[in-house]
């Protein structure tokens, strides 16, 4: 589930991003509907995940590293559910008139009127740059704990 959130979520920042600096109007609209397709994988699995998280056993905490670290890192973790759970429903929420899932279903939403869908917008953009923020400041913990601190935090993972 990690993995697959993870490269999913990557993706979808750095083409929803990408959208501002791509031109080709044919281009544009394969991405942004493979964008939204995605996330909405990603929407339906997000409660499994949640659920997955909540009954499953954590692993041991990693040996040499302090408690205050530890529940910073604890505090990460739920803030990446939050904001992946924000950006996924607004981003959904934002698109008026409905679309189609990879080109092939169609796929109602529930707003039509701009004022609304425009307020969602806000909201998706917002919550987009603090999922950046805090997947990049996950990413440097990362780094920090597999190749500096070298506690082989990646194969906890795997
Ligand atoms: C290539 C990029 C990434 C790497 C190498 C990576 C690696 C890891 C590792 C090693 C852990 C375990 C930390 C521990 O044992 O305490 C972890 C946990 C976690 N990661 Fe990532 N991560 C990446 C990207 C992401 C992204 C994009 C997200 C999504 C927002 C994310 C969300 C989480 C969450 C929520 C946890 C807590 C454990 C869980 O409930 O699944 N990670 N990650
Ligand atoms: C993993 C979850 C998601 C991520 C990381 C993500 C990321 C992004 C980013 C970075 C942008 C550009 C924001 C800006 O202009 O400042 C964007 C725009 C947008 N997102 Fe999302 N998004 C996600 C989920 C969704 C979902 C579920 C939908 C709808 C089904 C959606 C629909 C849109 C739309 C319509 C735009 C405006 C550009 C376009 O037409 O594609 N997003 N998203």
């Amino acid at each position: 589930m990690h993995w697959l959130f993870a490269s999913a979520i990557l993706y979808t920042l750095v083409a929803g991003y990408a959208l501002h600096i791509i031109d080709d109007s044919h281009l544009w609209h394969i991405v942004s509907i493979t964008n939204m397709s995605i996330a909405t994988v990603l929407l339906v699995l997000f409660p499994v995940r949640c659920v997955w998280a909540a009954i499953r056993t954590s692993p041991a905490e990693i040996a040499g590293v302090s408690r205050a670290q530890g529940a910073l890192a604890k505090c990460t973790h739920k803030m990446l559910y939050y904001l992946t759970g924000l950006v996924l429903v607004s981003g959904f929420l934002m698109v008026p008139h409905g679309y189609l899932l990879f080109g092939l279903w169609y796929i109602e939403t529930p707003f039509d009127d701009e004022v609304i869908t425009q307020h969602w917008f806000d909201i998706h953009r917002y919550a987009c740059y603090a999922l950046a923020g805090s997947v990049a400041l996950h990413m440097a913990a990362v780094v920090k704990h597999q190749w500096i601190s070298k506690t082989n935090v990646v194969q906890r993972m795997t």
